[in-house]
């Protein structure tokens, strides 16, 4: 087991800090990071990272916002350098499945001559409960520009378990685990596991493409996530990443979680908790 430092690039952020928690729970010293951290790393200052890369061995690396924007590629080439040079020797990378700014990334890591791992990960579940898709589940109506794709959601805390386990068993270094949920479901499907964890029934409501970026920007969604978002939904949900893949039981020996048990699990921590119906604020 690696005792020295580790470091985790996206300390806030939906893996980072559940890495950060279980390597903290197993003895190990961490140094979480982002642009509210001291010292502050930002992907788009490289002046930030040789403060946060002094001392360590390994790190577990996220790009925010995502690495299919044309500048993920050059930003990771560039860190993994900086990482190289300061003496690191294992990174352990989250990547998306289906993407072609992610593949070239993993590409660079690859490429680098460090011990490598890639956790090619499907969409999250917790994009429901942590991300975008939460404020229509509190609205009650979940409206979205494609519902008939399937997709093999993964519970981000397999995504953390997978990552440490890469982290720190050192004969899984220099392998791709491509991670996604256990079953393949459309978006009715995972509302209807979510209304019966919550006991309330979330509708899903169908638009076109344009439509809903539009309403995007109605409610201040910045352009760049927006353009993202535009791009993922064309690419991501027309046929390419529905199957399953097995790299959770290829790291762990167990299989992915299902989203039933997430939707459960969620719902007992009251973040999908709506007001009664009726009541009345102040
Ligand atoms: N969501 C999905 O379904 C999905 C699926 C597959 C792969 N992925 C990949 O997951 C990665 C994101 O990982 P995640 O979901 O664990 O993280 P995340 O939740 O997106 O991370 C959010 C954190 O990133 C930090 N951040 C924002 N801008 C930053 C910048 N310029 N420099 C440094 N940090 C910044 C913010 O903290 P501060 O405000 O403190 O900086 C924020 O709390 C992406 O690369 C994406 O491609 C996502």
């Amino acid at each position: 087991m690696n005792e020295s430092t580790i470091l985790i690039v996206g300390k806030h952020g939906k893996t980072g800090a559940r890495v950060e928690a279980r390597l903290q729970a197993a003895g190990i010293p961490t140094r979480g990071v982002s642009r509210s951290t001291s010292p502050a790393f930002d992907w788009e200052a490289p002046e930030t990272w040789p403060a946060v890369l002094e001392g360590v061995r390994a790190a577990y690396v996220t790009y925010h916002p995502d690495l299919s924007v044309p500048q993920a590629e050059g930003a990771i080439r560039d860190f993994v350098r900086m990482a190289r040079q300061a003496g690191v020797e294992h990174i352990v990378l989250l990547s998306g499945r289906g993407e072609d700014g992610a593949k070239r990334a993993e590409d660079v890591l690859r490429a680098s001559g460090i011990d490598w791992n890639v956790v090619r990960a499907s969409w999250f579940a917790q994009n429901f409960s942590e991300n975008f898709m939460l404020d229509g589940i509190l609205a009650g109506e979940l409206v979205m520009p494609v519902c008939e794709s399937r997709e093999p959601f993964i519970d981000v805390d397999d995504i953390a378990d997978v990552a440490v386990a890469a982290l720190l068993e050192r004969g899984l270094r220099n392998r791709l685990f491509e991670v996604t949920g256990p079953r393949s479901m459309t978006f009715a499907e995972c509302m209807a596991a979510v209304s019966e964890a919550t006991g309330q029934p979330v509708k899903l409501r169908q638009v076109p493409l344009d439509a809903y970026l539009a309403a995007l920007a109605d409610q201040g969604v910045p352009p760049m996530m927006r353009s993202l978002l535009e791009e993922l939904f064309i690419v991501l949900f027309d046929g390419r990443n529905a199957a399953t893949a097995d790299g959770v039981r290829e790291a762990l020996g167990r299989p992915a979680a299902d989203f039933q048990a997430y939707a459960r699990k969620t719902a007992a921590t009251g973040v999908w908790d709506r007001a009664p119906a009726g009541r009345v604020a102040g």
